[in-house]
């Protein structure tokens, strides 16, 4: 699935402009900062083909990457807090609520959650418009390199609750670090 090389599609910064609905799609979903872009890098063994940063609202467009021909990987812009003005901020978010409600070929959304913070009011927003579309999500902790092992149990027991509530949510919760590699397979056996 994920041999070869990992190819840019496109950004697409409109509903008319996502590519053809020919082929299934994934995407990333998450609070800006969350790590999205990085994991992507991370999955497809890129050092810097998702662009990522230390700034929150770095991905400001749908961007499409394509591994082997037959799926696309969808890197998403951030919802919650970004560095960005705030006319740009909304029409990007009413891209991505538009995307996440409305993408046919959509199989799975990864909802990426922070090892640090668990489940914000923002992902619970997201978690249950992804409920009303029909849309299966599955947890991803990220930077699970930056907690304890202690804290990420209390973290993962209060991502678990959350998830109880929604109905499109997958129970298992994925736990990865692109920095040390952690979860990287396992999620790659998923898409
Ligand atoms: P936006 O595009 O702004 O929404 O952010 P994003 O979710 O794409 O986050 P991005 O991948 O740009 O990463 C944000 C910051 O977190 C970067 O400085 C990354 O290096 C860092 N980061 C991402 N994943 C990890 C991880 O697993 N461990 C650690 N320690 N840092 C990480
Ligand atoms: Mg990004």
């Amino acid at each position: 699935l994920f041999a070869g090389e990992t190819l840019f599609v496109k950004g697409v910064v409109a509903m008319d402009g996502l590519p053809p609905a020919d082929r299934m799609e994934v995407c990333f979903a998450g609070r800006s900062n969350v790590g999205k872009s990085t994991l992507i890098n991370a999955l497809t063994g890129t050092k810097a083909l998702a662009r990522a940063s230390n700034t929150p609202g770095r991905t400001q467009e749908i961007n499409y990457f394509t591994a082997a021909d037959d799926h696309y990987l969808v890197d998403l812009p951030g919802y919650g807090y970004a560095n960005a003005p705030l006319p740009v901020v909304e029409k990007w978010q009413r891209l991505l609520k538009q995307y996440l409600s409305g993408r046919q070929t959509l199989r799975r959304a990864f909802v990426l959650i922070d090892a640090r913070h668990g489940v914000k009011k923002v992902d619970d927003e997201i978690m249950s418009l992804l409920d009303s579309s029909a849309v299966t999500f599955q947890c991803v902790l990220t930077k699970a390199d930056k907690v304890k092992e202690a804290e990420r149990q209390k973290v993962l027991d209060q991502v678990r609750g959350a998830l109880a509530k929604h109905p499109a949510a997958y129970p298992e919760i994925v736990v990865t670090s692109s920095e040390k590699g952690w979860g990287i397979p396992t999620l790659r056996a998923i898409i």
